[in-house]
């Protein structure tokens, strides 16, 4: 039993934390273009939080916002392969991801899921725990010399870079996580926020944005395959086990085929692995610490737990900051949208679907929907305490569900999970200002701005 369960929570209204005003109804096409390159969660409105199905346009296509654990069953297990990326999401992924397993589709898909499967099993993600502890560690010690306020968003973008890169390379990001930083931050800043052209033009025509995306493309796998060699000449020694995930991708075989990784793929995996884990890490651990600033008795049971778990606590141990984590990402998921686009005819709740119509399946809405969730805005991580009643598996999709779920979900639970209760356990944290932070749809829920933070050793 952990210490969480054992303490005595007194009775308070719990914390509502800040959310953007929702969008009128009415909004013409343009406006809702405009609000959107801003941020995809400012163009919803009230009907969206509280309808099974929204129908919509998006031009061209009907578009369908699903909040039916029901539908949301069908297009993501029972039907999935009739529904794939969209053409806007390959237009701003590719770039990075290249043909890396997020955005690869059919037979290739496949071929790369059983092939990495087993580098992400709990087993396997176990032997990366010391490479995890290890950049966390050093994140407390450096927080440690901190004088007055701290940017916690810029320092867990560096960590959880950091772990990427020794749980992929075994090497540390000294030399290179600025780079790659740059290179993210570059990306999200200007050629991930969709155009007008980017939105309506079919994916064989090429946008003025595509040209400047080729170009950012080219320089993005020089540096990967950069990296890639620089962990080659590391080398492996002979018979030993794997120790990072570049040795078990490159030992990667298909099961049915046996087949390797080539170069060229294994260079879009290796983006993708550190693209689609860091900023989602990153990203949930900087909200966990806004709402535990916002919610001082609701941080103390956190770092009770961390205090009584000990210096060694292993994952499991930590179960009220992994329902911290769990509440987080209900109103904060990192991937607000997940979006498909039917290949074929369907129906989905009544409706017909015909082959290009979109679908937006949006854990923002539907972690919020006022019928799924008792007090929906509300932060109340003791809704995911063992013994409290499960949400709806379709209801609560911070790593997706079905064939395409996050491969990486269980990494980032253990990763987010043990920085939080080291973090929380080691300091006290404080907002240093009032101003509430507000959520940015673009590609992950980023806040508008970094707010100054203070820490005090606790
Ligand atoms: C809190 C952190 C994370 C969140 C919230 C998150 C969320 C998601 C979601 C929602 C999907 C499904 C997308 C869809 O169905 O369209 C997904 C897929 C994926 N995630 Fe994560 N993720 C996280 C961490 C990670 C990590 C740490 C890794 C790798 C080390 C990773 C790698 C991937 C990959 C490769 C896919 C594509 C899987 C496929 O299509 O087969 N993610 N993630």
């Amino acid at each position: 039993m952990s210490i969480a369960e054992t303490i005595d929570i007194p009775a308070r209204a719990p914390l509502v934390p800040p959310a953007p005003p929702r969008a009128p109804e009415n909004m013409g096409p343009f406006g809702r273009m405009a609000l959107m390159r801003k941020s995809a969660i400012d163009t919803w409105g009230q009907r969206a939080y509280e309808d099974d199905i929204v129908k919509g346009r998006f031009f061209g296509h009907a578009s369908f916002i699903l909040n039916a654990p029901d539908d949301i069953r069908h297009v993501l297990v029972d039907n999935y392969e009739n529904y794939t990326r969209t053409p806007a999401g390959i237009r701003v992924l590719r770039p990075m991801l290249g043909e890396g397993l997020l955005l690869a589709e059919g037979r290739a898909w496949k071929h790369q899921r059983r092939t990495l499967a087993p580098a992400f099993t709990p087993r396997a993600v176990s032997t990366l725990i010391p490479h995890m502890l290890s950049a966390i560690d050093e994140t407390v010690a450096e927080l440690h010399k901190v004088q007055g306020t701290v940017d916690l968003r810029e320092v867990m973008q560096r960590m959880t870079l950091e772990i990427a890169g020794r749980t992929m390379f075994s090497t540390g990001m000294a030399r290179h996580g600025r780079a790659l930083r740059d290179f993210v931050i570059d990306y999200g800043m200007n050629l991930a926020r969709p155009h007008f052209l980017d939105l309506l033009l079919p994916l064989g025509w090429p946008t003025p944005q595509d040209i400047s995306r080729h170009f950012f493309r080219k320089r993005w796998t020089r540096f990967v395959a950069m990296l890639i060699a620089e962990r080659r000449a590391a080398g492996k020694l002979e018979g030993a086990p794997p120790r990072d995930l570049f040795d078990l991708m490159v030992a990667a075989r298909d099961p049915e085929t046996n087949d390797a990784f080539s170069d060229a793929q294994l260079g879009d995996q290796v983006a993708t692995m550190i693209l689609a884990g860091h900023e989602t890490t990153a990203t949930a651990l900087f909200w966990a610490l806004y709402l535990l600033a916002l919610d001082p008795e609701t941080q103390d049971r956190v770092a009770a737990e961390a205090h009584a778990a000990g210096d060694g606590a292993g994952f499991e141990a930590l179960k009220f900051t992994r329902a911290v984590i769990d509440e987080t990402m209900r109103l904060y998921p990192p991937a607000f949208l997940i979006a498909r686009a039917a290949a074929g005819p369907d129906s989905l709740g009544g409706e017909a679907v015909v082959k290009n119509d979109v679908i937006l399946i949006a854990p923002w809405l539907l972690h919020r929907h006022e019928r799924l969730w008792e007090q929906p805005n509300a932060f109340m991580p003791d809704r995911f305490m063992p013994g409290a009643p499960a949400p709806d598996r379709y209801a609560y999709l911070p790593f997706g569900v079905g064939a395409r779920v996050c491969i990486g979900a269980h990494f980032a639970l253990v990763e987010a999970t043990l920085a939080l209760a080291k973090l929380v356990g080691a300091f006290r944290v404080e907002l240093d200002e009032i101003e509430p932070v507000l959520p940015i749809g673009i590609v992950t829920t980023q806040p508008d701005r970094s707010p100054k933070f203070r820490i005090s050793r606790r």
